[in-house]
């Protein structure tokens, strides 16, 4: 774990972005692909209907519009821009990296822009490195975007994966604090690639038909359900209770716990293990589902937008995923919504 208490520039985050697509899939809509039901969907998951891409829209659009989104609330030029990191593990590409088009889309025309693969914790892994380069002077302003577009690589057949899945694009702006005071507290993070093959989509490419002829296979989610459950409630609370440490606080200092939207009943279970209440936990995963990458970030904006997340909040986001992957980041929310003035 990192040494939170060496002296480095401060960070903030000054703005805030998000994208969801419109097309919405319901849980009845997925009962006429597969043989699944609502009552199943939503006693096992709390999910209820999810978004997904349609026609033109790629991974690359949606977290265009995050990114503009989030310009827009901090006040900042695309020119001003740094550094821009894409979350993702499902771009539209393999080369170019998705953080280049949305470079060349926004017109960041300074910044150093590379894609980070991290799944469903690429946000908090994301927030650690974009801070790292603030804190250590080598950039003022990175902006951090999470997107996924699972819906193109979900097998539609498999019921035990397709139901659980949405598109969706976050971003957030960091900078380094004007005032002096630091607000990303503390971030920790972890990895267990032995479990790798609990959770995958691999990319079956084909041979040199001059050393054996092959046929190219299917790159769809597979996972083990069971495991990535079991997986998820024992380490989360861990980490919480980790990155809390290297603040200098406890579960007593959170205002809100944002965790990754996967599974209604893996966040409940992490509520319980920390002693929060259900006021304290922020979910959305009814509406959207698993936007993996994006998850934390959506929730994060629609509940500062909607105003339950206020000036001087904590909180707690926990990510956890595939890798197997996982890691909490202990945030202060500060930034004033600069349109509103
Ligand atoms: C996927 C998940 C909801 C499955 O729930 P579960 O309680 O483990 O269910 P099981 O896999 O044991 O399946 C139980 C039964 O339901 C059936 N089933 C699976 N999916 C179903 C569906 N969509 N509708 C109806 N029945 C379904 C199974 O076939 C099985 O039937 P059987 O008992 O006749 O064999 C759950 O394991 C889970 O959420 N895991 C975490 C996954 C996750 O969050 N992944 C992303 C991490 S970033």
């Amino acid at each position: 774990m990192m040494n939170d208490n060496l002296s480095f520039n401060p960070v903030t985050i000054t703005g805030i972005g998000r994208y969801i697509p419109e097309t919405v899939i319901t849980n009845e809509d997925i009962a006429k692909l597969v043989d699944t039901n609502d009552e199943w969907i939503t006693s096992r998951t709390g999910i209820k209907q999810r978004r997904v891409v349609s026609g033109n829209e790629t991974a690359t659009s949606l977290a265009y519009k995050a990114a503009l989104d989030a310009l827009a609330f901090a006040d900042v030029k695309p020119e001003d821009v740094d550094l821009i990191i894409v979350a993702t593990s499902l771009p539209d590409s393999l080369y170019p990296s998705t953080a280049c088009e949305v470079q060349a889309e926004i017109g960041a025309v300074n910044a150093a822009a590379f894609n980070l693969v991290a799944a469903c914790t690429g946000l908090v892994y994301g927030l650690n490195v974009a801070r790292n380069f603030i804190m250590t002077g080598t950039y003022k302003k990175v902006l951090l975007l999470g997107v996924d577009v699972h819906s193109r690589f979900l097998d539609w057949e498999d019921r035990s994966t397709c139901i659980l899945f949405g598109d969706g694009a976050g971003a957030l702006l960091l900078e380094q604090s004007a005032d002096g005071q630091n607000d990303v507290l503390s971030v920790d993070m972890h990895a267990n690639g032995k479990k790798a093959g609990e959770l995958s989509i691999p990319l079956n490419g084909k041979n040199c038909p001059l050393v054996e002829p092959n046929e190219a296979k299917q790159q769809y989610v597979n996972m083990n359900g069971k495991e990535i459950y079991k997986f998820a409630v024992s380490v989360v609370p861990k980490s919480i209770k980790h990155a809390l440490s290297g603040a200098g606080l406890s579960t007593d200092n959170i205002d809100y716990l944002i965790p990754h939207q996967a599974n209604m009943r893996i966040v409940s279970s992490i509520m319980e293990r920390l002693g929060l209440s259900e006021e304290q936990v922020i979910a959305n995963l009814d509406k959207y589902g698993n936007t993996s990458t994006a998850s934390i970030c959506v929730a994060l904006v629609e509940e500062i937008m909607n105003g339950k997340i206020k000036q001087d909040s904590i909180m707690a986001m926990c990510g956890f995923g595939a890798g197997l992957t996982w890691g909490t980041a202990i945030v202060r929310w500060r930034a004033l919504d600069k349109r509103k003035k």
